[in-house]
């Protein structure tokens, strides 16, 4: 049923905008980079789980006259839902021709935007926190702050992620506006130096004024809300009832529950995808009854449509003084709840839409086990009938068809302590738990628990009078109450006995489904968190250590940084290139380039088994209904092009299966359709026939391949050499460990930005490919040669990656190359976005590997000999698999084995072809190598540490193990940097406090750890080029790739330095003069590729090889003019060179020679960790690293690397 129309009426930053037919599934993101000029909110996950998107939402009550600002997902806010709201994007704080906001202007300064994808979302986070802390009541702060305190700024970005900072400077920027804020505990930033004072520093940084210059709801909207102008919005399929019976009324004209969607937040889209297009949504939010809460004394009703941030609020007001006589348990409640997901998505996440994702799809929830765990009902509503059900009956029953809605939800309430008689009294107890891979945001529990007990005690027992078990989200339906183990305890007097009976009886009752991940750990959390709820009850004033941090933290240091100023402005910390318009939105990434006319936009449809016949590809429904316009696949290959998705030095990847598909993830055609949602949506709707008959079994593992003897070959000059005699070694040894096993897992690539490209036709069988890659000039070559034409037909530029890791080297040329041939083919531009599902399916990941090694050492700890058996999964195609042996080695030969023998092989399999990720190779060569250490340790029972220095290198073992990259004697810093960390970290101080503390603590432990690393580093041959424009600016292009590790900067600071001889006084900074531009392989050739981490140290070499011959060309010139007319300026230089024909464009391309090609590079750290005993939960209290980088180009650069590194992994 189509209906009249109304507006759509809302405000982006201030501006307004009225739309009619929203197709209803329109995301409020989607919408701004679609069809507005705002690109600063970028797609990460489109789930919901990074915080890429976020953007502040305003709403105003005209009642009230009051504005409520909060941060939503604007990946999962649907357009329609926001008839009357406006909207802040980061560019509504500012931007480079207004003049940046503070924040922005602090996040470039602070060093916290690499890549920058992440950064509008954080600075959106940051301001929401700001905007809502002035509306507190209290004290002005101080001028130049906020009123936020340093914990709240802190915490006002838990719902971000970033892949490349490490979060320190992204804290500092947040503590900067804090009006308790120490600023000399900030870090390394660009506004002052350490040891500066107060008012000199607070002068430096950017001001920012608490009365909030930036208006979030614009009073043209307050104007049309307050005249009535604006009603909820009904339009195009979207339907905001204003009542129960209104509600009931279009459902009853409903048959089909595929058609219909009851929509509050949205949020559950993140979870489950919408795979057809719905014909009507209902938004709820506009029935008051859904909205309400209600306190009494007999507890607490919640409207279904209250959102859990609304909801976090009201019971935090309840605890404080309200009806509910145990406010303990009700703010426990509401603390658990603030662990659900992020701030943003609880701010528009509802308690029905939770519950009745649990209740009809197992979803793992934590309300409702908190729910569950305190008696809670929920008041459900079927056509005219309304019933009130205990949790428990709503979660057992069958699924809830369309037209059940969630009316609310009640919480009663709970007497804290209630007396019996005169000698017996029972107090309420009440803990909630959980345990999931992060503790913060976005991670869902592996299980969660909530437990209520009454309980009497006299002097000599503690009897329990009732209890409530409940456990959820631990890989079974929904959460349950453990009734067993309730009816063991309750009436009984706690004891050791009772306890053990007790977590028997929970072993048999908490049992993950079949399937479910870890399950031995999901029991055994439940136990934990048992045990921990009761013993403390049994044996109060234990010596149970838990809760915080507690015992002692060591202080940060606060280190005086000194800087070289030798080759200045080489070595100092500037500011990252862009950093500034990366925070507000401004710079482009390959997806914010805006649409061509006549673009279509594509996805992949993959593979999902390793090993088969592909019989037929059809679709759900017929493709037009999606917009698709062509499905692309092998057969549209041009001839004289070939079937090339990838290639490297080893060999080559196809871009499509041909009849044969090798492993779960390849490409099988490319959907080619009118918007990215309906290419994802009819890729997704794809029905793949396969037919395994005959094919025999896929090699699924490195075993196999053993088997089946399947490997790839490494190349002789990639052969790492064995060291001495292993059976001399052995001979040697006291002791022997043989034929122990390690295995390491896979890793998923996780860049913020996903694969993405744009590929537009010109002129002549010519094509422009705009991608986010790694390295621009293979692309070329594979696009070229799939399209069957000449490399000088293909021009592939990529200015900026959101993140790359490695992942975006091989793994974004067959994106690339897949829209460069269906814009070839319909002579169209074509462009993709990979979504986040496809992304991590068909990028490879790391390589996962079985090691087996055989070791001898003497009884001192020193080890004789070393064989290593290591089975590496590569996958389908040899990708860069082949120098993996030598990463491996490279990174585990910082120790002396003595001798070294080992057996490496590469094994195709039939998985997705493992590719570069951070390292690879090295990390776990380095892992490999202190596996075997500890091992040898605890063989011994010596210290980890001693067995470690009595294998470290003298410069003659390091020799014969690196040959010349070993370099000369004083280039070996290693064992002074182990001494040195030694001492800075306080490690042996340390390490007697930590024994002190876990021979005291019984459920947390503490250890600590010291770690030596080591580089092989090699540098590669690169181009570069440096022209001076004739207004005297200067224009630099290089072969590497700006991948947020601060390539630009470097090469402009190099620029600089280069340049300075011909200087003139009189003309300002040069570093300001110089830009560094795109790649582009038409016009700088040869640019390899940007990986291995050399690509700053060449390109700034060759830059400054181009600008020395500039200065060859220019002093003569300048020496000519000073002469005539005394002092000449930097642009009459350039002037007069130009005049005089000078060429003022240099380029060169720098081949490293041998020595300095090949160096050694080293580091160390130090790391104390905790581990829970009782729930697994790790966390690192302090880590202290020393990293030998030699001269650093860019210390505040080399430093967010660092950062980022340590929490990459
Ligand atoms: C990234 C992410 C992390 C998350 N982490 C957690 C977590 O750690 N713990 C946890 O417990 N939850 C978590 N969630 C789940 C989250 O709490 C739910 O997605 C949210 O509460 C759903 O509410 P909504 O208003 O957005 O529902 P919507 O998405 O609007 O609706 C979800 C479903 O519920 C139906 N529905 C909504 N309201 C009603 C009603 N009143 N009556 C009948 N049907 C209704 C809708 O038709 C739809 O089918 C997470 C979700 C995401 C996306
Ligand atoms: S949270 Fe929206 S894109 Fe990741
Ligand atoms: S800077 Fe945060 S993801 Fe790159």
């Amino acid at each position: 049923m189509d209906r009249a129309e109304e507006k759509l009426i809302f405000a982006v930053n201030g501006e307004r905008f009225e739309l009619s037919r929203v197709d209803p599934s329109t995301t409020l993101l989607e919408f701004l980079r679609c069809h507005t000029r705002y690109r600063g909110a970028k797609l990460g996950c489109g789930e919901g789980g990074c915080g890429a998107c976020v953007v502040l939402l305003s709403k105003y009550d005209p009642l009230l006259e009051k504005v409520e600002d909060f941060t939503v997902n604007s990946c999962l806010t649907l357009l329609c839902s926001l008839q009357g709201c406006s909207i802040t994007t980061t560019e509504g704080l500012g931007n480079s021709k207004d003049g940046f906001h503070p924040i922005h202007q602090r996040f470039a300064g602070f060093h916290a935007s690499q890549c920058g994808f992440c950064t509008p979302g954080m600075c959106m986070s940051l301001f929401s926190a700001l905007v809502n802390s002035e509306k507190t009541p209290g004290p002005d702060p101080p001028p130049g702050f906020s009123k936020l305190t340093v914990s709240e700024a802190e915490k006002s970005i838990v719902g971000n992620l970033c892949r490349c900072t490490g979060y320190r400077p992204i804290a500092d920027v947040c503590k900067s506006f804090a009006a308790d804020v120490d600023l000399e505990d900030l870090g390394l930033n660009n506004f002052w130096r350490k040891g500066e004072n107060k008012e000199k520093i607070l002068s430096r940084l950017p001001f920012y004024s608490h009365s909030n210059e930036i208006c979030t709801f614009p009073e043209f909207l307050k104007r049309e809300i307050k005249s009535k102008s604006l009603s909820d919005f009904n339009g195009y399929y979207w339907y905001s009832p204003a009542s129960i019976e209104e509600l009931q009324s279009l459902l009853e004209t409903e048959e089909d529950g595929n058609r219909v969607k009851l929509v509050v937040g949205n949020t559950g889209v993140g979870y489950y995808k919408e795979q057809e297009q719905y014909k009507r949504y209902i938004d709820l939010r506009h029935i008051p009854e859904l909205s309400l809460i209600r306190r009494d004394r007999t507890g607490i009703e919640i409207g279904a449509a209250v959102t859990i941030s609304k909801a976090i609020q009201a019971l935090k007001e309840e605890s404080e003084g309200g009806f509910h006589p145990n406010g303990e348990m009700i703010k426990k409640i509401a603390d658990h709840m603030e662990k659900v997901a992020s701030k943003p998505l609880r701010n528009t996440a509802s308690l029905g839409g939770n519950l009745i994702m649990t209740q009809r799809n197992h979803f793992p929830s934590d309300i409702a086990t908190v729910l569950l765990a305190v008696g809670s009902s929920i008041i459900i509503q079927t056509g005219p009938e309304r019933t009130e059900l205990t949790l428990e009956e709503f979660l057992e029953r069958p699924p809830c068809d369309f037209k059940t809605i969630i009316t609310s939800v009640r919480i009663p309430s709970w007497e804290s302590v209630r007396r019996f008689s005169s000698e017996t009294k029972t107090k309420l107890h009440f803990e909630s738990y959980r345990a999931a891979p992060r503790p913060l945001g976005f991670a869902l529990p592996y299980l969660n628990a909530a437990f209520l007990a009454e309980v009497s005690s006299s002097k000599t027992s503690v009897v329990v009078e009732s209890i409530r078990l409940a456990f959820g989200a631990y890989g079974n339906k929904y959460a349950i109450r453990a009734r067993k183990v309730e009816k063991l305890l309750v009436g009984q007097s706690l004891s050791l006995n009772l306890l053990f009976e007790a977590i028997k009886l929970l072993k048999a009752t908490v049992v993950p489904e079949e399937g479910t991940s870890y399950p031995a750990y999901r029991t055994s959390l439940a136990v934990g968190f048992l045990f921990d709820f009761l013993y403390p009850m049994l044996e109060a004033g234990s010596t149970i250590l838990r809760g915080g941090l507690n015992g002692y933290m060591n202080a940060l240091p606060t280190k005086l940084l000194e800087f070289n100023r030798e080759y200045s402005p080489v070595g100092e910390p500037t500011q990252k290139s862009g950093a500034e318009i990366q925070a507000s939105g401004e710079a482009i990434y390959v997806d914010d380039i805006p649409s061509p006319k006549d673009c279509l936009h594509g996805a992949f449809i993959y593979s999902n088994r390793p090993l088969a016949q592909i019989k037929d590809i059809q679709f759900k429904s017929p493709p037009e209904l999606y917009g698709v316009v062509r499905v692309i696949s092998i057969d549209d290959i041009p001839e004289g092009g070939e079937n090339l998705g990838s290639q490297t030095m080893f060999g080559t990847e196809h871009l499509f299966a041909d009849d044969l598909t090798q492993y779960a993830g390849e490409p099988l055609a490319f959907v080619v359709a009118d918007t990215q949602k309906h290419a994802d949506m009819a890729a997704n709707s794809a029905v793949v026939d396969y037919d395994t008959e005959d094919l025999g079994t896929p090699i699924l593992s490195v075993e196999e391949a053993v088997k089946r003897s399947s490997f790839y070959e490494v190349p002789p000059y990639l052969r790492p050499k064995q060291i001495g005699n292993f059976s001399e070694g052995m001979a040697e040894a006291d002791h022997k460990i043989l034929s122990a096993e390690i295995k390491l897992g896979s890793q998923y690539h996780f860049y913020m930005e996903t694969q993405t490209a744009l590929a537009v036709p010109e002129e002549d069988n010519c094509m422009v490919v705009y991608s986010s890659v790694q390295c621009p000039q293979i692309t070329q070559i594979v696009v070229a040669r799939c399209l069957g034409v000449p490399c000088h037909n293909v021009r592939v530029i990529t200015r900026r990656v959101g993140g790359g890791f490695g992942g975006k080297a091989m793994k974004a040329m067959p994106v690339a190359t897949a829209c460069a041939l269906a814009a070839h083919k319909l002579q169209r531009p074509v462009r993709i976005y990979l979504n986040r599902k496809t992304d991590m399916i068909m990028a490879g990941g790391r390589h996962p590997m079985k090691i087996n090694f055989s070791v001898g050492f003497k009884s001192s700890g020193k080890i004789t000999a070393l064989h290593l058996d290591i089975l590496i999964n590569a996958g389908i195609s040899a990708d860069i698999s082949p120098i993996l042996p030598l990463n491996i080695l490279g990174a585990l030969k910082k120790y002396n084995w003595g001798s070294l023998s080992f057996d490496i092989k590469i094994c195709k399999t039939n998985h997705s072809s493992k590719t570069a990720m951070r390292a690879p190779g090295d990390v776990q060569g380095s892992f490999i190598a202190e596996a075997i250490i500890e091992h040898v340790a605890s063989t011994l029972s010596l210290e980890v540490n001693t067995v470690r220095s009595k294998n470290l290198h003298t410069f003659e073992s390091l020799k014969l193990f690196y040959d010349s990259s070993a370099g000369e004697a004083l280039e070996y810093t290693l064992p002074s940097i182990l001494d040195k960390l030694s001492a800075s970290s306080k490690f042996h101080q340390r390490d007697a406090e930590i024994r002190q503390y876990n021979s005291c603590s019984k459920w947390r432990k503490r250890g600590i750890s010291m770690v030596p690393i080591l580089y092989e580093v090699s540098l590669r041959p690169t181009p570069g080029k440096v022209s001076v424009l004739n207004d005297g600016s200067i224009v630099v292009e290089v072969g590497g790739i700006e991948l947020g590790q601060g390539l630009w900067t470097k090469v402009k600071q190099m620029t600089a330095f280069a340049l300075s001889p011909v200087k003139c006084d009189t003309s300002g900074d040069l570093l300001e003069r110089v830009r560094v531009i795109q790649a582009d392989t038409l016009s700088l050739v040869q640019g390899g590729m940007t990986a291995g981490s050399t690509t700053s140290e060449a390109s700034c070499e060759v830059v400054r090889i181009c600008c020395n011959e500039l200065v060859e060309r220019l002093t003569p010139l300048k020496e000519r003019l000073q002469e005539k007319m005394g002092p000449i300026s930097w642009n009459m230089l350039i002037l007069q060179a130009n005049l005089q024909a000078v060429n003022l464009s240099a380029s060169a391309y720098y081949v490293p020679e041998v020595t300095p090609m090949r160096y050694l590079n080293y580091g160390a750290a130090v790391s104390e960790v905790e581990v829970d005993l009782l729930t697994g939960a790790t966390s690192i209290l302090q880590t202290d690293i020393i990293y030998d980088c030699g001269q650093s180009l860019n210390p505040a650069v080399d430093m967010g690397q660092l950062l980022g590194s340590h929490h990459y992994f």
